[in-house]
């Protein structure tokens, strides 16, 4: 058995349109409450990631990363922090489950020889990461480098995803987003809605779309389980080098390159600019400062947020009830 169902179309169109399909992973037992519990335990600590976030999701820069602890320094479980995304407003990422866990590393293989073998790419760097996220967690409008699917294992969550064209961001903020710069914000338009396409994403769905096309994501009024698969293929990581390219262009030789207007004879010397660069340099040095952490948990009140002195706390609008975040 298959674990995508495909059709000839999705495996012609596979990369190169917005693509939902049916999965059959959503009750598999690597994912059951207890196995995510006890997959969080025997992680490595540093690669679980807790974030917080405000509560318009069209306001971009709400975002708080957070410690794995109380205020006294003691560490919460997987169970404390499952119980945290729970009763909280917390998105709890696992990074690059498949290079930690021997299971998940199998399923991530099976997966990408089945996308192989029914697409016919290529995939390189191949990324699973667990989202384990609260009722109503959100994620504001951006964009991601490499290819993504986003398969869904419990809960619901409403998906807005958009062209990757002109008009929803423009050359310098892409570039500055493959050059990891400080001013990687991409601008959200809710008029950007109308040309949206907007899916309630349930278990047992998966959606997948060109390279770089936005997304925003907003929680349904329970736990969400989700899987984000990154993956480049060879196309992909060219276009992504033709945009590093162009930021280099721009930022040192006040150039003005154009993503959609890029020269194809040009390429080729622009794939070796930005491999000569990042060879050389070790990248580009943005401004982006690494997020140090704003909050702390609280155990015995699941879900409570501890924000550390001088950080301004988020406040739910008077219409959200009381009570899931302090
Ligand atoms: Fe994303």
């Amino acid at each position: 058995m298959t674990l995508i169902n495909w059709t000839p179309e999705t495996q012609r169109a596979f990369t190169r349109e917005n693509l939902l399909f049916t999965h059959n992973i959503a009750d598999s037992d690597l994912f059951s409450e207890e196995a995510l519990i006890a997959l969080i335990d025997r992680y490595p600590r540093d690669s679980v990631e807790v974030f917080t976030m405000g509560y318009d999701p069209t306001v971009f820069g709400e975002w708080y990363l957070g410690r794995k602890t109380a205020k006294d320094g003691t560490e919460l479980d997987g169970r404390a922090l499952m119980e945290a995304v729970k009763h909280g407003r917390l998105w709890l990422n696992l990074r690059r489950v498949n290079h930690a866990d021997p299971a998940v590393a199998d399923l991530c293989d099976r997966i990408f020889a089945e996308v192989a073998e029914k697409t016919g790419t290529h995939n390189l760097k191949t990324d699973l990461g667990l989202l384990i996220s609260s009722p109503n967690a959100h994620v504001v409008y951006h964009l991601d480098m490499p290819m993504v699917m986003l398969w869904q294992v419990r809960g619901v969550k409403k998906v807005y995803l958009y062209p990757a064209d002109a008009g929803f961001f423009t050359d310098r903020q892409i570039e500055g987003i493959a050059l990891r710069e400080s001013d990687e914000n991409l601008p959200y338009d809710p008029a950007f809605d109308d040309r949206a396409m907007i899916h309630d994403l349930k278990p047992g769905e998966m959606l997948t779309w060109p390279q770089n096309a936005p997304h925003r994501i907003v929680n349904g009024d329970m736990v969400n389980v989700s899987l984000s698969i990154e993956f480049m293929t060879p196309r992909a990581l060219w276009h992504a080098n033709i945009i590093y390219a162009n930021g280099l262009l721009r930022r040192l030789f006040g150039l003005n390159p154009s993503l959609a207007r890029s020269p194809k004879i040009l390429e080729p010397l622009k794939i070796v600019f930005a491999r000569a660069y990042k060879l050389m340099s070790g990248g580009f040095k943005g401004h982006k400062s690494p997020l140090t952490p704003a909050f702390s948990l609280d155990p015995q009140r699941p879900g409570t947020i501890i924000y550390d002195d001088g950080v301004t706390p988020f406040v739910p609008p008077a219409s959200q009830k009381p009570g899931k975040a302090a």
